[in-house]
């Protein structure tokens, strides 16, 4: 099934329903976990990104593995209640949280946060303008089928946008591998007490492709204009594309 929950550094293919159960499991502390372990540079990275949707001044966005919706909620915070922001997860307590993050504050009242596969997108074909997925592309089970629905369900001039770990700058690597694999697990099992998710984190990110290889999969996939922009040190990639 999972060989990279119970050992780390060991990643194969990420099965969907074990991903979803994993998220389950750490739901209710993944943004206390999230914030820690990255010093709070996760503010900051999402930032990056809502700017750029900004940019490309979309009508509607979906934000994919939205999990407990830091990304939607700086695209309402960004973009204004006239750009109707969507959404989708296919972990449900990680839903949750979005949705009790998004009744403590009325201005996010008509965000909506439903439970969507990115396998399998409950979306119709040519429906959105602007997709948005941060952290979640390393945890497909298969990516090019994702990617390609996310091709099928973007307006033509439509663009995705995708956040994700990356592979740093060389002379960073040894200082960057050494905190993903002997800090970060130890202090993600005292901020969530479930250690084998952030073994698994670990191993996820150091099996990453680098952002010129999972540009050419996104190109792969279909898109066009793709580009990739590392941030801190390339620890994490912005790549932007677009559907002809
Ligand atoms: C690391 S969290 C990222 C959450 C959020 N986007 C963020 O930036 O904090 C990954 C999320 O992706 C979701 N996920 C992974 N694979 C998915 C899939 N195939 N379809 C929908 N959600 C998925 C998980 O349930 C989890 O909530």
């Amino acid at each position: 099934m999972y060989a990279s929950l119970n050992r780390p550094y060991q990643i194969i293919v990420p099965e969907g329903k074990a991903v979803s159960q994993m998220f389950a499991g750490i739901a209710g502390r993944y943004d206390v976990a999230n914030h820690l372990l990255s010093g709070g540079i996760d503010f900051y990275w999402r930032r990056v990104l809502t700017k750029m949707v900004q940019a490309a001044q979309p009508k509607d966005v979906v934000d994919l593995a939205t999990g407990s919706g830091d990304v939607a909620f700086k695209l309402r915070d960004r973009l204004g209640p006239e750009i109707a922001v969507k959404g989708l997860d296919f972990c449900e307590p990680m839903l949750d949280e979005a949705r009790r993050k998004k009744n403590t504050d009325p201005a996010y009242a008509d965000l909506q946060f439903d439970f969507g596969d990115c396998m399998q997108l409950p979306l119709p074909d040519s429906c959105v303008d602007a997709v948005t997925i941060s952290f979640g592309v390393r945890n497909f089970e298969d990516r090019q089928r994702g990617l390609k629905e996310i091709l099928r369900v973007l307006r033509p001039g439509g663009r995705l946008f995708v956040l994700e770990f990356s592979q740093p700058d060389k002379w960073f690597r040894p200082i960057y591998y050494c905190y993903l694999k002997y800090i970060l697990p130890v202090v993600a099992a005292i901020a969530t007490g479930d250690k084998s998710a952030y073994d698994y984190l670990a191993g996820t990110i150091e099996n990453f492709p680098t952002k010129n290889a999972l540009a050419e999969q996104i190109k792969l996939a279909g898109f066009e204009s793709v580009q990739a922009s590392g941030l801190t040190f390339s620890i994490v990639a912005i790549h932007q594309a677009c559907k002809a």
